[in-house]
């Protein structure tokens, strides 16, 4: 089909306009009984994602580690944990993925290294081992503490004394995920060429872990107090990320990181951060890097306040600044666990027809809840390490359910992480042939982004501003798509400014091509594409 380029920027390679799909690889499909998920498990269910109709996958790290934060504790980044399989199957991966025209991105993790990498343990060695200054090393403060005050997720120092060379090393995250020093030249050098390796081999991209932290003040300052601070809360959330997140120098490694990329053709990465989207902008470069949007985890069903969010971002945004929407992930709740199934349909809608890359979460589309797991099968150090807090993150990684057979077809031994309890009813097999259940609603809405460069990248034209409705158009050329959600449990009579045409779907999936008027009766719970006049 032939493209508009002031619609989806020239240097976006195509396949980026389509759906990118995150995979827990442990959770996605086991092929040896281990209960560990693992890439031919993977490889054979491409033909499921090809008929789902995504363009890319996200893979969860796939590298040696001791699997202390579910691999993002790398232990070297130029090869694969056997738990997982081996290069030749991700040779096979590659492969099999783009006969498919599915396209693949790897998780690089740059910000840390697992305490286990070679490098730590040389650094850590002694004070004058070449590889010392490969992480940040300081001496106590006068008191003997921290250097400075900064704290992390898991309510600690993110410094830890090492008794042997009495200086502490930072972690951002865990001890056990020492920060790389990326100011050593070599570092950077050596990372890049991480990346190199994996484009020659063939990967089309990466999402950069933990991006915001990549570079941190060279002053080490200590950081300011929130506004909001209070006893109750954790120590990390009581003091703004000023000094420790965010921070000038990182848009240099970033445009950096995106010349590497950029010396391969079509290629893209997608970079973790959870910033306010008036931050976003500062973090594209060229096109090839796509600043994640978090905005829409965690929802608030408000049409008001989505729409609000919305625009602000959309307003932010410069022509070649591409949008990307992620409404749940590995470290957030499951959007049918949060929302409800019925209203999880109809955030489905909005973010497969917002203008942007739809970034998906496995399982979403057959609306997998937050699974209920038992204290003593938590594998998530945020769980085992901060009891009762409620922190874990297991309930939104549990293995995908494709059947109702035992462990929903995902293991023939015990799985790592139990299976949701609903699988017998919530699963891929029986949802396939079930033409209104959510499963075909994904393929529905992924299939009709295909078909209409208006949904694909056309622009977006907020309509009617209504607190029971997010409403509005894309438009590509003459083609315009209205797109109207209702956000209550009630039905609706909305007359959007844009007009009437032909239904191109609606979230019950029961009155495609039906022609509709300016005035619109919704149901409760239902949104509507329609193709106008
Ligand atoms: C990112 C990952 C998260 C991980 C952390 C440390 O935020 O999404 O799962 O625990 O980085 O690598």
């Amino acid at each position: 089909m032939a493209r508009d380029d002031s619609l989806l920027p020239s240097h976006i390679p195509d396949w980026a306009s389509g759906a990118v799909y995150q995979i827990v690889v442990p959770s996605y499909m086991d092929s040896n009984g281990d209960g560990w998920g693992d890439l031919p498990g993977l490889i054979s269910r491409l033909d499921y994602l090809q008929w789902l109709g995504v363009s890319a996958l996200w893979l969860s790290p796939i590298y040696p580690s001791p699997l202390l934060d579910m691999g993002y504790d790398v232990a070297d980044y130029t090869d694969v944990n056997p738990r997982f399989g081996t290069l030749a199957d991700i040779d096979r991966l590659l492969e099999e993925a783009h006969r498919r025209d599915i396209h693949i991105l790897l998780d690089f993790v740059p910000n840390h290294t697992s305490h286990e990498h070679p490098w730590f343990k040389e650094s850590k060695a002694c004070r004058d081992n070449p590889r010392r200054d490969w992480y940040l090393w300081r001496d106590p403060a006068p008191d003997g503490g921290p250097p400075n005050n900064w704290t992390n997720q898991f309510e600690q120092s993110d410094w830890t004394l090492d008794e042997a060379t009495g200086q502490y090393y930072m972690h951002s995250f865990m001890p056990e995920q020492p920060d790389l020093n990326w100011w050593n030249p070599e570092v950077r050098a050596t990372m890049f060429d991480v990346l190199r390796f994996w484009l020659k081999r063939g990967v089309d991209g990466f999402r950069i872990d933990a991006m915001v932290h990549l570079y941190k003040d060279p002053l080490l300052r200590d950081n300011p107090p929130a506004e909001d601070s209070s006893p109750e809360k954790w120590p990390a959330w009581n003091m703004l990320p000023a000094f420790s997140q965010d921070v000038g120098g990182l848009q240099e490694i970033v445009r950096e990181l995106c010349g590497v990329v950029s010396e391969y053709p079509e290629r893209i990465f997608i970079g973790e951060n959870h910033l306010p989207p008036e931050r976003l902008p500062l973090y594209y470069c060229s096109g090839l890097t796509h600043p994640s949007n978090s905005q829409l985890l965690d929802l608030e069903w408000d049409a008001i306040h989505v729409r609000r969010m919305i625009d602000r971002y959309e307003g932010f945004l410069t022509a070649d600044q591409w949008p990307n929407w992620i409404l749940g992930s590995h470290d957030n709740q499951r959007v049918a666990g949060h929302l409800g199934l019925e209203r999880a349909r109809v955030a489905a809608m909005m973010q497969l027809t917002l203008r942007g890359t739809p970034i998906m979460y496995y399982g979403e589309e057959i609306g997998m809840h937050n699974a209920d797991i038992q204290p003593d099968l938590e594998r998530d150090q945020l769980a085992l390490r901060m009891p009762g807090r409620g922190r874990g993150r297991d309930f939104q990684r549990t293995p995908m359910q494709w059947s109702g057979e035992a462990n929903a077809g995902f293991t023939h031994g015990k799985p790592w992480l139990p299976v949701a309890d609903d699988f017998e009813h919530t699963n891929v097999e029986q949802q396939r042939d079930d033409p209104r259940r959510i499963l075909n609603l994904y393929r529905r809405l992924l299939a009709l982004r295909k078909e209409h460069d208006a949904l694909r990248i056309g622009r977006y034209i907020p309509d009617v501003l209504d607190k029971r409705a997010l409403v509005y158009v894309r438009q590509a050329d003459a083609e315009r798509v209205l797109v109207v959600l209702n956000f209550t449990e009630k039905p609706i009579e909305i007359t959007p400014r844009a007009g009437g045409g032909r239904l191109l779907i609606s979230s019950y999936l029961d009155r495609e091509g039906d022609y509709v008027g300016a005035k619109l009766s919704l149901r409760a719970n239902e949104g509507v594409a329609i193709e106008l006049d």
